[in-house]
C-alpha cells in the first residue's frame, strides 16, 4: 500500500538550494580538498546531489558511516548504534559531514565527538534539513538547506519504513 504524500519543498527548490550550498562550499574550500562523509542511508542522496555542484578544481572524496537511532517508526529511540565505520583515516583531512536531517541532534552530537578524536584538519557539518524545535543535543551546523517545523518528512534520502528515499522533493505523509 502506498501512502499519500504532500509536497512540502519542491524538487526545483531543493535543487536550487543545493546549488547555493555548493557555491558557498566552493568559496570556502578554494585550494583545498574535501573529504565528504555521509551517514547512511539518508545522507547518501544529499551527498551525491551536492557533490555534482562542487567545482572541478576541488578534489572530492567520499566515505560512509552508519549509525542507527531509529527503528521502523517515526520516533527517536535516543539510542545510537554504530553499525559501519569509515573505510579511510580522516587524519589531517578537511571533512564535511553530509547529513539528511538533524532532529534531536543525538546522532551528530555523538559522531562529531568521535570524529574529532581522529584528528582531522577540520570538520564541518552540512545538513539538507534542520528541525531546530526538536533539538535535545547542541550541534553546530555550518551549512543548512532548509529549516522546517516539527514534521516527519520523506524524500531526498529520507525514509518512512525504508521507503520514499528516492523522491526528488521533500514530502509529508498525509494521515486521514
Ligand atoms: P537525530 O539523532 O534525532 O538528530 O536524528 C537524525 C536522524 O533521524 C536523521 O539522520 C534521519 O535519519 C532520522 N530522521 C529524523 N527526522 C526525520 C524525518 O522527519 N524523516 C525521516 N527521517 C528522520
Ligand atoms: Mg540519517
Amino acid at each position: 500500500m502506498n501512502d499519500k504524500i504532500k509536497v512540502l519543498i519542491s524538487a526545483e527548490k531543493v535543487d536550487a538550494r543545493i546549488r547555493e550550498i555548493a557555491d558557498r562550499i566552493n568559496e570556502d574550500y578554494k585550494g583545498k580538498s574535501i573529504h565528504m562523509i555521509s551517514i547512511l542511508k539518508g545522507g547518501a542522496y544529499f551527498m551525491t546531489e551536492l557533490s555534482k555542484y562542487i567545482s572541478e578544481d576541488i578534489p572530492v572524496t567520499f566515505d560512509f558511516m552508519q549509525v542507527s537511532s531509529y527503528g521502523n517508526g517515526t520516533e527517536s529511540s535516543g539510542h545510537i548504534k554504530f553499525t559501519k565505520d569509515l573505510d579511510e583515516s580522516i587524519q589531517g583531512r578537511d571533512v564535511i559531514i553530509v547529513e539528511d536531517i538533524i532532529d534531536t541532534g543525538h546522532t551528530l552530537f555523538y559522531l562529531m565527538d568521535l570524529l574529532a578524536e581522529r584528528k582531522p584538519a577540520s570538520v564541518k557539518l552540512c545538513t539538507l534539513l534542520d528541525k531546530p524545535g526538536r533539538r535535545v543535543r547542541d550541534v553546530k551546523v555550518d551549512y543548512e538547506g532548509f529549516r522546517i517545523d516539527d514534521l516527519f518528512v520523506v524524500g531526498c534520502g529520507m525514509d518512512y519504513a525504508q521507503k520514499y528515499r528516492n523522491l526528488p522533493y521533500i514530502g509529508v505523509i498525509e494521515t486521514e
